[in-house]
């Protein structure tokens, strides 16, 4: 054995030389490893093997490049294109043995592979999209002649990776193997023998033709493809760039489509977006250390979960649990109240089954998960317990207060609560050490955020285990502390206040949405609220025109639901359009209020809606809600659709430059009266100091 460099060594087992990557924590291709990589090509043919396994220790194969090196400062390397020509250009056959994960440059090294062997568990995929990137070793002219050009812009614009059922059909397996590391790497000697032995041609990907060839001239597949994804990318560059790599590969020779990759992979790697898609990666990793937690604190083995409340979000958690073969007791107030919400969990089953999403049997299954029941004494077992009730501290606390009677010691007891106090109901209980929020998202199914709220009493375990249980049912979880409305929703309301400012100034909704929606939201806070219904909390006897949401109630208007909110909506297609009535009403509104109209531009809209969240959001810093600024940013990527492309309220506050921001918070301050414009002393000291708000830790 030959360590050719900190993380690659070579091997030798009879003729056949293994060059070994040991790159922890996923193999990235570090300077070291690209230099190690081609200084084990190069000796490996000038000792006379007559092949080459390349193989890697660990959890996984290369999962790509070192993100971490991009923005410089690696030492003077081989580069990584040198070490694919190697390999390529080998003249003795090179075998890539895969197991975990061949990402990005990781695949395109074993792109360079004349053949690949994988593990049966192994995946594959090109996900330089989900970093604003497209792959830059070569993978956008070689996976298209691999794997065939409609295949190629999936994999490469969703970033989706595939399993070997799928990579054997495509070729980008040769051979898939059960069992070990171990087994595949006997599989891929015997392979490499074999190759030898049988004098098995060294076939280079890039001078297969066929694929591409199959579809030179078929404009209408690209423009149908483009079309297909369309909303899905709306804003983002990396999809298109990625698509014009593939023309390219299929239009011109494949050194010519390789400078066009190049060419526009400089391009969005100098550009905002990938800079703040990259910077998101490591902020989303980021937020699953707590600083005062150790790392090896105990967490609760969770085998079982209650949930109370078969609602709107009672329903969405339980779907989570049961997703991942965890059982799930719920328990609702009545039988119809539970007959009611189960119904909307099969019906979301059957959804996704119809949609290919899950297999059909795993309606039954998943349903089969799901013990529905009126007695809150069934949660005695639980190993946590999920309360989804209403938005009403009585209620939660008398409900905290019986839970706390029935369930096991050391159970964990959670509040699904998006604003309330975690420790005022954690204080009824004779344990606030196992009490915790979960703040789950609306369709708790679906959205990827849990935001988890510490109570002051919350122990280790528990903060420790709501982090990895939301992990384990897929979340992306950030750790939050207590504050009316937590980091997500406390936010959110500064920009509602001054959404509704400014449709009595002069702007209508639709403006207001618009503006949103082109800076890259799903939606405006209008549309917003008619989906969620404009009479949550909402009533008719209590309601005295106090504001336009009032005023909307009490004209019928109920959002969505009744085709008529905001927007009066279209009963066939829901389509949205500005109703003139809607605009009468705030106009008179704001005649009644003594607010004069004008008109309010679009920079003004976006300014005002979002400067005060990132005015908030470092208030939150400054009051120790959040543990790092990049956690905010989490939260309103995964929680309110923050165009990922833009970071997050507070790299795009960075990007702005922190002493503008303020000059702007300044500036509105001294005309728009509320708490919300007063300047957070945090925000203005990095301000003055050059500092960021994406890099503040608590
Ligand atoms: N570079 C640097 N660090 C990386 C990395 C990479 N490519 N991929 C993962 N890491 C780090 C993470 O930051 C994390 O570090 P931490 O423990 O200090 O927080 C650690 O490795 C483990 O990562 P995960 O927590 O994500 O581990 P999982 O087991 O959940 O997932 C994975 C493993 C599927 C490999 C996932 O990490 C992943 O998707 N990584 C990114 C893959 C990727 O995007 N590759 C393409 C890179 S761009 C490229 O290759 C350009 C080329 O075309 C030129
Ligand atoms: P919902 O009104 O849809 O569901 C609440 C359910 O609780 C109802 O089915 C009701 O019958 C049941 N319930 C009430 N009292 C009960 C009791 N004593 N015992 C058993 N069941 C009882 O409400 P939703 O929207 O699901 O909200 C639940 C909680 O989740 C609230 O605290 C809310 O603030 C929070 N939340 C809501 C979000 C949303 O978008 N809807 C998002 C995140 C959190």
């Amino acid at each position: 054995m030959a360590a050719l460099t900190e993380s690659v060594r070579l091997e030798t087992e009879a003729d056949v030389a293994l060059i070994i990557i040991d790159n922890p924590p996923v193999n990235a291709l570090s300077w070291h490893v690209r230099q190690g990589l081609f200084d084990g090509m190069n000796q490996a043919v000038a000792d006379g093997a007559q092949a080459i396994v390349l193989i890697c220790d660990g959890r996984t194969f290369i999962a790509g490049a070192d993100i971490s090196e991009f923005g410089g400062g690696a030492p003077e390397a081989a580069s990584l294109a040198d070490a694919q020509a190697a390999m390529e250009n080998a003249p003795v056959p090179v075998i890539a043995a895969i197991h975990g994960t061949a990402l990005g440059g990781g695949l395109e090294v074993a792109l360079c592979a004349h053949y690949r062997v994988a593990l049966r568990s192994a995946k594959f995929g090109l996900p330089e999209v989900n970093l604003g990137l497209l792959p830059g070793a070569g993978g956008t002219q070689r996976l298209p002649r691999l794997v065939g050009v409609p295949k190629a812009l999936e994999m490469m614009t969703s970033g989706r990776h595939i399993g070997t059922d799928e990579a054997l059909a495509g070729g980008l397996a040769d051979e898939v193997v059960d069992g070990d590391t171990d087994a595949l790497r006997a599989a891929a000697l015997t392979f490499a023998t074999q190759a030898v032995e049988q004098g098995m041609p060294l076939v280079k990907v890039r001078d297969r033709d066929d694929k591409v060839a199959e579809v030179r001239g078929n404009d209408q597949l690209f423009a149908d493809f483009r079309a297909s994804i369309a909303r899905k990318t709306r804003g983002f560059l990396a999809p298109e760039y990625n698509i014009r790599c593939i023309e390219a590969a299929v239009n011109q020779p494949f050194d010519e489509g390789m400078a066009v990759e190049r060419k526009l992979f400089l391009e969005l790697m100098t550009g905002p977006q990938s800079a703040a898609q990259r910077y998101y990666f490591f902020a989303e990793r980021a937020a699953n250390k707590i600083p005062d937690i150790a790392k090896d604190t105990p967490v609760l083995d969770i085998q079982s979960c209650g949930v109370l409340g078969a609602g709107t979000m009672g329903g969405g958690i339980a779907m989570n649990f049961a997703n991942v073969g965890i059982p799930v007791t719920i328990v609702e107030r009545d039988q119809e109240a539970l007959d009611r919400g189960l119904a909307v969990v099969r019906k979301n089953y059957e959804r996704s089954a119809s949609r290919g999403s899950i297999p059909p049997e795993a309606v039954d299954e998943r349903m089969g998960l799901i013990a529905g029941s009126t007695d809150k004494a069934d949660f005695a077992d639980c190993d946590i317990v999920i309360e989804a009730v209403f938005e009403d501290m009585e209620l939660k606390q008398s409900i905290f207060r019986e839970l706390d009677e029935i369930c096991k010691p050391g159970a964990m007891l959670a509040s699904n609560t998006s604003a309330l106090d975690i420790n005022e109901i954690a204080a009824v209980t004779s344990r606030p050490e196992s009490v915790i929020g979960m703040h789950f998202f609306s369709p708790a199914n679906v959205m990827k955020l849990l935001e988890n709220v510490r109570g002051e009493k919350s122990s280790d375990t528990i903060v420790a285990t709501a982090m990895a249980i939301g992990k384990r049912i897929g979340k992306v979880c950030v750790m939050v502390g207590v504050c009316r409305g937590f980091v997500g929703n406390r936010m959110l309301f500064m920009r509602r206040i001054e959404a509704d400012r400014m449709i009595l100034e002069g702007a209508t909704p639709a403006q207001v949405d618009r503006v949103l929606y082109d800076f890259g939201f799903p939606m405006g806070p209008f549309a917003m609220s008619d989906l969620a219904g404009l009479d949550i909390g909402w009533k008719e006897e209590t309601s005295s025109s106090s504001t336009v949401r009032e005023v909307l109630c009490e004209h019928g208007r109920r959002g969505q639901k009744n085709g008529r909110g905001y927007y009066t909506y279209d009963p066939e297609t829901r389509a949205p359009t500005p109703d003139p009535e809607v605009e009468q009403l705030i106009r008179d509104f704001a005649v009644s209020q003594g607010v004069e109209q004008r008109e309010v531009g679009d920079d003004e809209v976006l300014e005002r809606c979002l400067y005060p969240m990132v005015n908030e959001g470092a208030k939150i810093l400054e009051e120790g809600i959040a543990i790092r600024g990049s956690d905010i940013d989490v939260v309103w990527v995964n929680g309110y659709g923050w165009p990922v492309y833009r970071g997050g309220p507070m790299h795009w506050a960075d990007s702005i430059g922190l002493a503008d921001v303020v000059a702007k918070i300044r500036e509105y301050g001294d005309r728009l009266d509320g708490e919300h414009w007063e300047l957070s002393p945090l925000l203005a000291r990095l301000a003055d100091e050059g500092g960021q708000l994406q890099q503040y830790k608590n």
